[in-house]
């Protein structure tokens, strides 16, 4: 029997991974930090592990620390492939596969598909298409490079290393880049592990358009895109995801554009043996920009709607992957799914969420926050207070039932 090193189960792609993983009869090592599991991991997470799978504790903060207990731990176990389901360690990932020589990623440029700054420079080198890009430490810096640039107005300010929308705002004016620039340097540990973050605050030329997502499967050098699907964000200052739709109703000539664009910007940053989430966006003039890519799974619960929409288990792909095994990436189904999320009208205390579930194409809904719970105001994805997801034959019913779905749900805040 294969055995996977699964880094942070954590975050909504950990069931799929231990789903596939079981389903292919590979036994797992989970490794997480003993207070996360114990105070992040839902019930039936923690109760999936204890059931099947090994757990084992470590202190991801400590990065050649852990490094060093895992592969030590990884050589004991005669482990065959490692995965993350937490975007801040597939640095880690690829340099323990590097180190026990099992598939995975170049480590050294690993930090590319993680830090915004170090992936601009990387997207610069390979002539990659993406937002004119700079750096600062201080908000003198910005100011000073932004000049230098010749950027206008509009400018996105973002940390180099966070995610979820967090700390990122499309900012007008000098006292909004200001205010935006202390925020996105505000936080500067990754929570809940507290690996410590890039201070470097990523300024960024604005890029118009529209966006899509793009997942790209890569085995042994050879990358395969999957189809684009639409992502819905919202479109003032601040940018949070409400929802996505696999896939996207684009002609074809905008698909192969989208994923050219992603498999070059993949090969760009040393993807060989992965899954990659690219995020970009399609101008009117036919042209693409990468916003960003990460070597993980997607989250959101795209790996469900990819699976119903295309018969495509993403997660059965990266665990396959992982272990040197031939991907199944041949489409079973061709329909459309879409995810839309749950978002309170302002930050408060979560009195109620009434309507979900009262339209027909809803296949499944959840809440992730209860009521009595404190709610944030409309902002990142941490707003959100629960989602429902949507299975119809085509794209363009999917999203036509989201939107009753949602226009159904109310949500109360006190
Ligand atoms: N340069 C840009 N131009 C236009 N929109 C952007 C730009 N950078 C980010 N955005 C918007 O903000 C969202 C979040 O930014 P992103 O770089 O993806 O950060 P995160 O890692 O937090 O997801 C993007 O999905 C996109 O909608
Ligand atoms: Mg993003």
């Amino acid at each position: 029997m294969p055995t996977l090193l699964l880094l942070e189960a954590m975050g909504n792609t950990g069931e799929y991974v231990l789903d596939a993983a079981r389903d292919l009869g590979v036994e797992v090592i989970v490794v997480t930090h003993e207070d996360v599991f114990e105070e992040w991991y839902s019930p039936t997470l923690q109760a999936k592990i204890r059931n099947h799978a090994k757990l084992v504790f470590t202190d991801f903060s400590d990065s050649e620390g852990a490094l060093r207990q895992l592969a030590e731990l990884a050589r004991a176990e005669h482990v065959d492939g490692v995965v993350a389901c937490w975007e801040f360690l597939t640095p880690l990932v690829a340099r323990l596969t590097a180190d026990l020589g099992l598939p995975g990623n170049d480590p050294s440029r690993a930090l590319s598909c993680r830090n915004k700054r170090i992936m601009a420079r990387a997207f610069t080198e390979h002539g990659i298409p993406a937002p004119l890009t700079l750096a600062a430490r201080t908000v003198e810096e910005a100011f000073a490079r932004v000049e230098a640039a010749g950027l206008t107005y509009p400018i996105v300010v973002k940390p180099s290393e966070q995610s979820g929308s967090w700390g990122v705002s499309v900012v007008r004016s000098d006292e909004e880049l200001a205010t935006a620039f202390a925020l996105a340097q505000s936080h500067l540990f990754q929570m809940p592990h507290g690996i410590p973050l890039d201070a470097h605050v990523v300024v960024q030329e604005y890029v118009g358009g529209v966006e899509f997502s793009i997942e790209t499967v890569v085995a042994d050098g050879v990358a395969t895109p999957l189809v684009p699907y639409d992502k819905f964000t919202t479109d003032g200052a601040k940018r949070a995801e409400f929802g996505h739709t696999v896939p996207a109703e684009l002609e074809d000539a905008s698909v192969r554009i989208l994923q050219e664009a992603a498999v070059a910007a993949a090969r760009a940053l040393g993807i060989t043996d992965g899954v990659a989430h690219t995020e970009l966006k399609l101008l009117p003039d036919g042209t693409t920009r990468i916003i960003e890519l990460g070597a993980r799974l997607p989250g959101d619960h795209v790996v469900a709607l990819m699976r119903q929409a295309r018969g495509i288990d993403e997660a059965k792909v990266y665990v396959q992957i992982a272990l040197g095994l031939a991907p199944d990436l041949t489409p079973t189904a061709d329909t459309a799914a879409g995810i839309r999320f749950l978002v309170p009208p302002r930050g408060g205390v979560l009195r109620s969420v009434s309507g979900i579930g009262e339209s027909a194409a809803v296949a499944r809904s959840s809440l992730t926050v209860r009521p009595g719970g404190q709610v944030r105001a409309p902002g990142d994805n941490d707003a959100r207070v629960g989602y429902v997801i949507v299975h119809a034959d085509t794209a363009a019913e999917v999203n036509r039932a989201a939107a009753e779905a949602i226009a159904n749900v109310t949500i109360e805040v006190d």
